[in-house]
């Protein structure tokens, strides 16, 4: 038996539900070294702004147990550049490309999607809504669910693809943040971006980051983002793409079974940067084993008590 691994979200077909996530390959160019990026079912781009961004002075990553710390800043090219000099290089890869899009106040999002709706060879855009505002007193977008319909509804005026809210988990009630991503149109959901968090130097008694917090990922985030792909999955009818700690294909199936279609790797690519491909391998095996003809079959269908 050859195990089915397409997937559809949003009416787009990936060949596999292992994606890249967004901030941990850059632009793609560095990973297309390792491996022939085609064997990933898509490709998620650092966070574009407007204008580019340095983001924040070093330290601004710091090892922590089970896991990392990070508070790049958004730093990126912008969108003139990534268009011009970036997207040339991955519209030529056999694999989706999903671009994730940032901003300060809900201009710069819409500014950002419009230019890039005419842009070919860019399947989806992902919002990443754990942006602070500058008009509403730096509250992050995502913690608000009228601000998470809105910045959702503006977006999909002016971008004709497919568009992913991305959820922080970072918020008192995740499902009711769903709940408005969907009520403003959008098509698919990332669940989850990084968890607040920090580490102290006791020599220095300074904060590990030059930001004096930032966003722990890696294996220490992943039963909470299990647990809150399947509180989406049970209230909300959009497709999941689960993210958090995944590093093995192990994860991946149990990603799929809280109610992810899909799955993206952050963290495990800074160990093994062709960790997605060996998720690819051991995914199609454990399908073989069990006898699973379509990986979609595994979505929702964990056995809860
Ligand atoms: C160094 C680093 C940079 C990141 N940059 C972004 C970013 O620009 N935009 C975004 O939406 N998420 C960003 N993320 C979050 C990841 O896309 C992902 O949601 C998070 O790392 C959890 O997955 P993981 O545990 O597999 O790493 C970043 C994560 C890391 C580690």
């Amino acid at each position: 038996m050859k195990p089915d691994l397409k997937v559809t979200i949003a009416g787009v077909e990936f060949d596999n539900p292992i994606m890249t996530a967004s901030g941990c390959c850059g632009y793609g160019e560095e990973l297309a070294g390792v491996f022939p990026l085609s064997r990933l079912g898509g490709l998620v781009t650092k966070s574009i702004t407007l204008k580019p961004r340095l983001g924040h002075p070093p330290p601004r990553t710091a090892e922590v147990h089970s896991g990392m710390l990070n508070a790049i800043g958004l730093a990126n090219v912008g969108i003139d550049r990534f268009i011009a000099e970036k997207m040339p290089f991955l519209a030529g890869q056999k694999t989706r490309i999903i671009v994730n899009v940032a901003g300060s106040t809900l201009n710069e999002y819409v500014e950002v999607c419009r230019r890039l709706n005419d842009v070919p060879g860019l399947d989806m855009i992902e919002l990443n809504i754990s942006c602070p505002n500058v008009d509403e007193g730096g509250m992050e977008f995502g913690s608000d669910p009228v601000m998470t319909e809105k910045s959702l509804a503006a977006v999909k005026k002016v971008f004709s693809r497919p568009v992913i809210a991305k959820l922080s988990p970072n918020v008192t009630s995740i499902t009711d943040i769903a709940a408005a991503a969907e009520q403003g149109g959008a098509d698919a959901l990332s669940v989850i971006n990084s968890v607040v968090g920090t580490s102290v130097d006791i020599d220095t008694w300074r904060p590990r980051l030059t930001n004096n917090k930032g966003g722990l990922t890696g294996p220490a985030i992943k039963p909470i983002a299990l647990a809150l792909v399947n509180a989406v999955y049970e209230k909300c009818r959009l497709p999941i793409i689960g993210i958090g700690g995944i590093s093995s294909a192990d994860d991946v199936v149990e990603f799929l079974l809280c109610g992810a279609t899909a799955v993206q790797v952050g963290t495990a690519l800074f160990i093994q940067p062709d960790a997605p491909v060996t998720m690819v391998r051991g995914l199609k095996d454990y399908m073989k084993k069990r006898k699973i003809a379509s990986v979609e079959r595994l979505t929702g269908k964990v056995r809860k008590y």
